[in-house]
């Protein structure tokens, strides 16, 4: 299993800080945001790692991530999204990369308390579809909601003004090799972007996808309320091995 950090985008929402650097070399506690979806990846065993970045900060991700010694790899990719293209646009520059194989995409700004390795092991022993990780939030309304039919999801629906349900699609989505010719046939949204939701409602309507319910917390930190959030989660769970440690044994 390869394994994709999407890390572009402006971070509109975090301006002034995001004038002069990338959301996800910010800091969250103790270190830049982009560590914790690293640190899951090593820590589910997830050797090949894709960076996908933009930006004025592109270079920055080099210097702080190098080949990836650090975290216990022995080389690290780097792609740039040129644009602002959205999410489903930067996977896509991942095609070369995952050659044929399946993938694990995190997006760099969600933060798991818990090992992603249960989830990322079930794909590894059946690669076949989607599989997407929901958690049940008080705020569904800034997310992608599924919308379920007892086990079943159903429909995925981006940010709705009224949620059918309080399940929230994390940053987190596992997929074969499929995924790459859909987000070739999809149009940009109204805010002029290719949708993550618009690939996995494709799943949904093909009946591939599954879902796993995350355990412990989960938080996205990509406004300035969750940016202080996920510090201070990540402040009173020291000693968290999937949240400190950058190379597992
Ligand atoms: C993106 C996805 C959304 C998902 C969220 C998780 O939203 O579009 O479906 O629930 O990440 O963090 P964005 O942060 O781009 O608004």
């Amino acid at each position: 299993m390869k394994g994709v950090i999407l890390a572009g985008g402006l971070g509109t929402r975090l301006q002034p800080m995001t004038r002069v650097t990338n959301k996800h070399l910010l800091p969250v506690y103790d270190r830049p945001m982009i560590y914790y979806p690293l640190q899951q990846l090593v820590h589910a065993g997830v050797r090949d790692v894709l960076v996908v970045t933009g930006g004025d900060s592109a270079g920055d991700f080099l210097k702080l991530l190098r080949n990836g010694g650090d975290f216990g790899l022995q080389h690290l990719r780097y792609a740039y999204q040129e644009g602002e293209g959205g999410i489903a646009e930067a996977l896509g520059l991942a095609e070369f990369f995952a050659a044929g194989e399946p993938i694990v995409v995190i997006l760099g700004d969600n933060i798991f308390q818990q090992p992603l390795r249960p989830a990322i092991d079930a794909f590894r022993r059946d690669p076949s579809g989607a599989m997407i990780l929901l958690k049940e939030v008080d705020d569904p309304e800034r997310f992608g909601v599924a919308r379920v039919d007892g086990a079943r999801v159903v429909e995925i629906i981006e940010k709705p003004t009224t949620p059918p349900s309080r399940l929230a699609v994390t940053g987190c989505y596992l997929y074969d090799a499929r995924v790459f010719d859909i987000i070739k046939t999809l149009s940009p949204s109204r805010r002029g972007e290719l949708e993550i939701t618009d690939v996995n409602n494709r799943y949904i309507e093909w009946g591939a996808i599954r879902h796993h319910r995350v355990e412990g917390w989960w938080t996205d930190a990509g406004t300035i309320p969750s940016l202080h959030r996920a510090s201070k989660l990540v402040a009173d769970d020291r000693g968290n091995p999937v949240l400190t440690e950058m190379t597992p044994a």
